[in-house]
């Protein structure tokens, strides 16, 4: 799916930015574009970033600029153990960054290369994604934080057979707009008209549970809206079907669905790109109609529908938002977007003060909207 970000006239669509939210890990590309001794580029949090897998099959993510005069690594070379800049060939170790030769050195000079860094963040391989830990602006070489970190997200999975598939695509607003996107209950019946979803219809009131969890929040276990027919394909089972769909900072929205012992998982993030623009990365696992043929292709085929109509409608809107209109969130299809913002203030200002972060939510919440 290519990503746009300019519009049929070729006009740069980029509208305001958003604050970004850093010490925290970012899906940068798929693990399987990263060949042993081949660099490839990415850009998060509008940091340039170089990234490889070593010989012995560690991922890596550098900064991509050199060290010493600034020109991106990437047009360098990578012999599947080090780095080398392309200007003057100084050499990295790229996991740590750490510099291990400059080929200009004589005996005359004193300067140890040893101890000159090129930036490397953390870089974890996880559900096909290669994560990439950003830290704050500032803060430091990643070494002896480790422990500080928090963990590297994960798909949650219930048993060792399963079918799994991902989608990606960007969005041209920035990070704030793509997550209130995701979140917002009331665009279903509108954005994602089709026979095999919903209709604009079949809208109807519905009530559910919310709950405080840590830097996010919960839509409680509930039995999913009887007006979309994936779930109701679910009946065949002939069990409840109980669904969970949780919201974490930075970025994070897990939806749990299960049916006696057939479960569907999914991770979606919405990353920043740079501060007016991101993407939507999508993956899901599923032992649900395992032994159904076909079952993949036709899940990533409407998954890629229904993504596609939620990029359609954010690239125009993100045309509406290039003139900086002035925007409101209403209760209660817009709550869920309230607790996002007021989560990241909080989070921003921990940072700020060392303070524990204040949840906005006191306990659990009833909230109603017809979709
Ligand atoms: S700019 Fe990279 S070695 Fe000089
Ligand atoms: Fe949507």
């Amino acid at each position: 799916m290519p990503l746009s970000t300019s519009t049929e006239t070729g006009v740069p669509i980029q509208g305001p930015t958003a604050t970004l939210l850093y010490d925290d890990w970012y899906p940068a590309l798929r693990a399987d574009t990263l060949r042993k001794g081949k660099l490839a580029t990415a850009m998060l949090l509008d940091l340039p970033l170089a990234l490889g897998r070593r010989e012995d099959g560690r991922v890596f993510a550098m900064r991509d600029s050199c060290p010493h005069r600034g020109i991106p690594l990437s047009y360098g070379w990578f012999d599947g153990q080090r780095v080398t800049c392309r200007y003057h060939g100084w050499e990295f170790e790229p996991c740590s960054g750490q510099c291990a030769l400059i080929p200009s050195l004589t005996g005359h000079d004193r300067i140890d290369a040893t101890r000159i860094y090129a930036t490397a963040f953390p870089c974890e391989e996880r559900d096909g994604y290669a994560w990439v830990y950003i830290p704050s602006p500032g803060s430091g070489r990643k070494d002896g934080s480790a422990e500080r970190r928090r963990p590297v997200p994960e798909l949650a999975r219930f048993g060792p057979r399963y079918h799994t598939a991902h989608l990606a695509a960007g969005l041209p607003c920035n990070v704030d707009h793509g997550i209130i996107g995701l979140m917002d209950p009331a665009h279903g019946p509108f954005v994602h008209q089709a026979w095999w979803w919903r209709s604009r219809a079949s809208i109807r009131e519905k009530t559910k549970r919310f709950e405080p969890i840590s830097e996010g929040f919960r839509m409680s276990s509930h039995a999913p809206s009887a007006n979309s027919a994936p779930y109701k394909l679910l009946g065949v089972y002939g069990q409840p079907v109980e669904t969970t769909i949780d919201f974490v900072l930075p970025n994070r929205r897990t939806e749990i669905i299960r049916c006696g012992d057939k479960w569907f998982s999914s991770l979606t993030t919405v990353t920043p790109v740079t501060g007016s623009t991101c993407r939507i990365d999508v993956v899901a696992a599923w032992n649900v109609f395992y032994h159904v043929p076909l079952v993949t292709p036709i899940a990533k085929f409407f998954g890629a529908k229904f993504v596609r109509q939620d990029q359609v409608t954010m690239i125009q809107q993100a045309e509406g938002l290039r003139h900086n209109p002035s925007l409101m969130l209403i209760d209660d299809a817009d709550k869920p977007a309230k607790w996002y913002f007021a989560l990241k203030q909080a989070r921003l200002e921990a940072a700020a003060t060392g303070a524990q972060p204040k949840h906005p939510m006191d306990g659990p919440v009833e909230l109603h909207w017809r979709s």
